[in-house]
């Protein structure tokens, strides 16, 4: 048996828990999120210096708070994962250095998990999905297709080049002067509007790389928002409505294209999936779409609960334990410093913008 207490502080909730992996599978023993929300809401978006010094005042107590719900004191725990990268790197500077001292002061292992293996890995924790996989990942950072091979075998298909998907709701909310986080707030007013009165842009559209670009289709709402000025209820929400559509077609057309590589790819997979995650993934529009590609195509689409799906300390926890069954611990995973920037595919091209913008592009 084996238990790792996990540790998350990439961007804006501080996190924590307690995994265990034994003969009988994986059990989530416990698994804390503080999310800073409310911290962030004034600023329509997630202020990194304040994310940074809420981390450092709530990560004793999430830790804690963890081990208490899990039943467990530090002698018992086997091992320390935090995430080291991509994210905010005030947070991760606050995450990793809890986690080596307390690794420090117990004697146990320390290892630096990447955010994005994380979600790679849950929906083996969650489905117990053998490999491999085709992920997409939207959240408020990123935006990926990513080809899960095995642990640490991540093929990235597709990145986006400027705004992550969330992103690009939460700005747009922010734009028409709906709450934060902006995505349910669109959803909720594209509900009652008219998705065909704006015909706004499809971003790459006909080009054969799998990427994605939602800078421009910013622009496109923030020129309509002005011309139209000021907006009635009914503008806002045919503007949600045309921007929810423009996205749900973009993201359609890439998805499609990313399933039918992966049939090509694989040909000897039985039952390929899909495997969605990050908070956008609550979007029923968006979900509606996926499940009709899956449909259409024969693939299983697997979203695990949206608690899992959004950033949380579990999937640290559990990429540690699959790196540890694995024999993937090296030197890096035992020492890695944080890092702003960590790519799952270390062969994919960095994209221009990437990395530069976002939360934690
Ligand atoms: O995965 P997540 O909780 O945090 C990270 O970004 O890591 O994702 C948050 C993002 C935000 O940008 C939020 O606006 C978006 O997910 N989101 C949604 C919806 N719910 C959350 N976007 C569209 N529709 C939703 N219903
Ligand atoms: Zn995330």
């Amino acid at each position: 048996m084996t238990l790792v207490l996990g540790i998350e502080t990439s961007c804006d909730e501080t996190a924590a828990a307690v995994v265990r992996l034994d003969a009988h599978g994986a059990a989530i023993l416990s698994d804390v999120v503080l999310s800073q929300i409310e911290e962030h809401a004034a600023f329509g978006g997630v202020v990194p210096e304040i994310a940074a010094r809420a981390h450092v005042e709530a990560v004793d107590g999430v830790v804690r708070a963890a081990l208490n719900e899990a039943g467990v004191t530090l002698d018992e725990i086997d091992a320390i994962a935090a995430t080291a990268g991509p994210g905010l790197i005030g947070g991760l500077i606050v995450g990793v250095m809890t986690a080596k001292a307390i690794a420090a002061a117990t004697g146990k292992p320390f290892l630096a998990i990447n955010h994005l293996e994380g979600h790679a890995l849950t929906a083996r924790l969650t489905d117990g999905l053998d490999f491999p996989y085709l992920l997409l990942l939207v959240s408020g950072g990123h935006t990926q297709i990513v080809v899960v091979s095995g642990v640490g075998r991540y093929e990235r298909w597709g990145t986006t080049i400027d705004d992550a998907l969330g992103e690009a709701f939460d700005k747009t909310a922010k734009l028409l002067s709906l709450p934060y986080p902006g995505g349910p707030s669109v959803e909720r007013a594209a509900a009652s509007g008219d998705a065909r009165r704006f015909a706004f842009p499809r971003p790459l559209r006909g080009e054969t790389r799998l990427d994605f670009s939602f800078s421009g289709l910013k622009t496109a709402v923030r020129q309509q928002a002005n011309a139209l000025a000021p907006l009635s209820e009914q503008d806002v929400a045919d503007i949600c409505a045309s921007f929810q559509t423009a996205v749900t077609e973009t993201l359609a057309e890439r998805v499609g294209r990313s399933l039918d590589r992966f049939r090509d790819a694989h040909p000897d997979v039985a039952a390929p999936a899909l495997v969605v995650a990050g908070g956008v993934a609550a979007n029923k529009a968006i979900r509606a779409t996926l499940d009709a590609l899956c449909a259409a195509r024969g693939f299983r689409l697997v979203a695990p609960p949206l608690r899992l799906c959004t950033d949380n300390a579990a999937m640290i926890a559990w990429a540690a334990l699959e790196r540890m069954r694995a024999g993937l611990v090296d030197g890096e995973t035992a020492s890695a410093a944080p890092r702003p920037r960590w790519p799952l595919d270390s062969l994919a091209e960095p994209l221009i913008g990437s990395g530069k913008r976002g939360a934690k592009a």
